[in-house]
């Protein structure tokens, strides 16, 4: 299997508010800052304050990554730019920064602000103008619903993007867990379970994959019993 994003793919990273995008975000930054290259942060949902506090808790110091010049974050409320203005800006930060890595989010900060048809147009503009520019792309969506399920905005933007890292809510025996899933990765094999993962202070650990658990992606996880199962197999072991 092969790891990580490629140059010039865009991966779109959706899940309900408080699964880990912005954590995401910050991962996918840091590890191009690791491995030298430049990178671009366009945040539209949060103050940047809020959004350097959160990386500092991950222990990511964006602060010395800016001022080190390899990274850029620029932190937008999009009521304050209409989506046309805001793509000519982006282009224009692109031109200048050089980035090797785009990070936007979210996408649903833009899309509240604007009509379906601006909205997408402006996803299209700026996809492309990123697979232009030899830019590896990560953009991120709230999905409305706490458990899961795409929206149609979602479905629209997934044309665009070379692959879907869902991030969902796990209830299971009344506890919450987190899940982590790639749903599809353009010209490369990938991993197909719904992966367990836990956030801390380091960032983010993707553990084992949910086993006896379906439904986790439609947004209503059930638990097989084992206790069933094994009744079948005893049934099996009778014949
Ligand atoms: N240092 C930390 N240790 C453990 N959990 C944390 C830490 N910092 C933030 N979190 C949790 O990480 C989760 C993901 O945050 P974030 O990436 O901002 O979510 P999103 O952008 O999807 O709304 C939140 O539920 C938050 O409570
Ligand atoms: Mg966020």
């Amino acid at each position: 299997m092969r790891r990580g994003f490629f140059r010039d793919s865009i991966v779109l990273v959706s899940g309900a508010t408080g699964t880990g995008k912005t954590l995401m975000v910050t991962e996918f930054m840091a590890g191009g800052i690791r491995k030298e290259e430049r990178c671009l942060l366009l945040a539209f949902e949060e103050s940047r304050e809020q959004l350097f506090r959160n990386a500092h808790g991950w222990g990511v110091d964006f602060e010395a990554m800016e001022r080190e010049g390899s990274l850029r974050v620029v932190c937008q409320y999009p009521e304050a730019i209409s989506l046309e203005d805001a793509l000519i800006r982006i282009k224009q930060l692109i031109r200048d920064h050089r980035p090797d890595r785009v990070a936007v989010d979210s996408l649903s900060a833009l899309e509240r602000v604007s009509s379906i048809k601006g909205f997408r147009e402006f996803v299209i503009g700026l996809t492309s103008f990123i697979k232009h520019q030899d830019i590896a792309g990560l953009l991120t969506s709230t999905s409305a619903t706490l458990m899961g399920g795409a929206s149609v905005t979602e479905a629209h933007i997934s044309t665009v993007t070379d692959s879907i890292i869902l991030l969902r809510y796990v209830e299971i025996n009344g506890e919450m867990r987190r899940g982590i899933a790639v749903l599809k990765m353009r010209g490369s094999r990938h991993d197909k379970d719904i992966r367990e993962f836990s956030i801390d202070g380091a960032g983010m650990h993707v553990g084992r994959p949910f086993r006896n658990v379906v439904g986790i992606l439609a947004g209503n996880p059930t638990q097989i019993p084992l206790g069933e199962i094994e009744r079948v197999s005893d049934l099996f072991q009778r014949e």
